[in-house]
């Protein structure tokens, strides 16, 4: 990467620039995204689940929910659900799609200052979301704050294929396939230019965990997803005085 790709990123960040893409997308969000995983991204929203593994009558924080579409997931469980998102757009849409969905509701609220009391969930997961926080280490410190000790992180994000030949057949693909067949497919494409150049700025997973570390969590680990096109990261709030 380019350190003018990855300076394009940052500036690309600006909340309020972020929010108002996310609006512009939000009607056809989940189809595109379907798409362009090619089918992928119902699998990592299982894994995410999994990972989670929520309990009936659990209180978990699904932070930068877009639409909803992993909360849904997750509330099926019989959790209680909150979907926090600053794009008003996505929520929006969310709330419309799935109003009749017991156990999910919809805030409007930033990953960086939420609107939550200290130690309200018993766990925080985040999908797609954390690449896009201007000030991403503010928010592992707040998801840390509204998380009960010994609750549970999980976050699932793009990363970095491991092997070098799947990395350069993703690189061939964001670049030459991805963006025309966004075009085609987005009410607008450019966001998705943005998508390329924000993962290609994102830290790779080893880097990633230490950032989770550095914010307060433990027991942090990570599992790769589709050859490392996605990972895993879980962590778990200390109990105590940082004891695990
Ligand atoms: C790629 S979408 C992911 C949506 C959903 N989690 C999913 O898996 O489909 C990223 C979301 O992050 C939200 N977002 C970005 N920065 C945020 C912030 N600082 N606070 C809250 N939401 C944020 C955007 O509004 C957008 O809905």
């Amino acid at each position: 990467m380019s350190s003018d790709q990855s300076h394009r990123a940052d500036l690309q960040k600006d909340p309020a620039r972020v929010s108002g893409m996310f609006d512009e997308v939000a009607a056809g969000y989940d189809r595109t995204n379907t798409i362009l995983s090619v089918g992928n991204d119902r699998l990592w929203r299982v894994a995410t689940t999994r990972a989670l593994s929520p309990r009936p009558g659990q209180r978990i924080l699904d932070l930068a929910a877009g639409t909803g579409t992993s909360s849904v997931a997750i509330a099926r469980t019989g959790a209680e659900v909150v979907a926090a998102d600053f794009s008003p757009g996505m929520i929006a849409e969310g709330q419309r799609r799935h109003a009749e969905v017991p156990g999910v509701s919809f805030v409007e609220a930033d990953a960086t200052d939420l609107p939550f009391e200290d130690e309200e969930f018993d766990a925080v997961t985040i999908s797609f979301g954390l690449r896009n926080v201007q000030d991403a280490d503010a928010g592992l410190r707040e998801m840390l704050r509204v998380t009960k000790p010994g609750g549970r992180l999980v976050i699932c994000e793009f990363s970095h294929p491991t092997s070098p030949a799947v990395a350069s057949l993703y690189r061939f693909y964001n670049d030459h396939i991805l963006p025309p067949i966004a075009r085609l497919v987005s009410s607008n494409g450019d966001a998705y230019d943005y998508l390329n150049e924000s993962i290609r700025a994102w830290p790779d997973q080893p880097t990633l965990a230490g950032r989770i570390r550095a914010a307060g969590w433990t027991d942090v680990a990570w599992r790769n997803l589709t050859l490392g096109v996605v990972a895993l990261h879980r962590a778990r709030k200390p109990v105590g005085d940082g004891g695990a």
